[in-house]
């Protein structure tokens, strides 16, 4: 773990209210997995105080990417970057997905802004020659890319692109379609999108990893900031930004 000063390279609109922030740094590229996270100081002020989690969305040579929507005061921020600006970053920070696990087929699902992490992966899986279905949900079409993304089947909550639901209810839908003894679900978004991924994984006997989020603050494990509740007798807690943020979707109760 590292702090690096990446300099701002562009901010661009992928959506309504999704960004993707390009900076340079060899340091973090060099060093930083898919699934894994920074933590960005988002201002050259002291305000806000904290730092931001994100996860990184893509690496391409020296550079890395970091996917956002627009929430609160650190996001906006972010989105206002201009080229030649000075982030302040923590990395690499958390565990990644095991995308070396015994399945044929991976099966991407991603709730919104959630979407962030799977570029990456994407890339990765297909290096592995893995093949890749992805599920990608929203409120309606505004929340959705095809940033960095394959072979993708859309849902949108009011019918405005693809399945007319939520994303868990198009993988339902398509289920059939898979050998679930060689499927593994990578899942990101929403807690009640994980809660629901969970269950029906759980449910068909699945692989699935899921990526987590809460609010945190130093990101490393040192103020218990992030705790998710476990399902070990031993553990009743884990800390996010330590021992995820993505679990084994069978550990962890959403
Ligand atoms: C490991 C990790 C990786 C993440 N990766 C990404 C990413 O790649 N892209 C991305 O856009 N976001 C990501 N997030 C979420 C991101 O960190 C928050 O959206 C951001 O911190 C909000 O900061 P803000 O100052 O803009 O909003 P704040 O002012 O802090 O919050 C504004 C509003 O958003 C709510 N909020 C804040 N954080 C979250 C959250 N994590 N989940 C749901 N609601 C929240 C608050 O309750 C509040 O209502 C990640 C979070 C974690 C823990
Ligand atoms: S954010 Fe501090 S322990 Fe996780």
């Amino acid at each position: 773990m590292f702090i690096a000063q990446c300099k701002v390279e562009s901010v661009e609109k992928l959506a309504e209210n999704i960004y993707l922030l390009k900076a340079c740094s060899p340091e973090i590229a060099s060093s930083i997995k898919p699934g894994e996270f920074c933590n960005i100081k988002v201002s050259e002020s002291n305000f806000p105080l904290l730092r931001r989690p994100f996860s990184i969305c893509d690496v391409v040579g020296d550079d890395i990417y970091f996917m956002f929507s627009v929430h609160g005061e650190g996001t906006r921020y972010l989105a206002e970057k201009k080229a030649g600006d000075v982030l302040d970053i923590l990395a690499p920070l958390g565990n990644g997905f095991d995308l070396e696990d015994d399945y044929e087929t991976a099966v991407i699902v991603a709730g919104g802004i959630g979407a962030a992490p799977f570029p990456m992966v994407t890339k990765y899986l297909a290096e592995k020659d893995k093949e890749i279905i992805t599920f990608m949900g929203g409120r309606n079409e505004s929340d959705l890319t095809d940033y960095g993304m394959t072979n993708l089947n859309y849902s949108t909550d009011d019918g405005s692109k693809g399945f007319h639901g939520n994303v868990v209810e198009l993988l339902k839908s398509k289920i059939d379609d898979f050998n679930l003894d060689e499927i593994k679900v990578f899942g990101c978004g929403p807690n009640p999108m994980l809660k629901a991924l969970k269950e029906f994984c759980e449910e068909k006997n699945i692989l699935c990893e899921l990526s987590t989020e809460c609010a945190m603050a130093c990101g490393f494990g040192i103020c218990q900031g992030c705790p998710i509740e476990s399902t070990f007798n031993d553990e009743k807690y884990l800390l996010v930004c330590k021992d995820g943020p993505v679990f084994n979707s069978k550990d962890i109760i959403v």
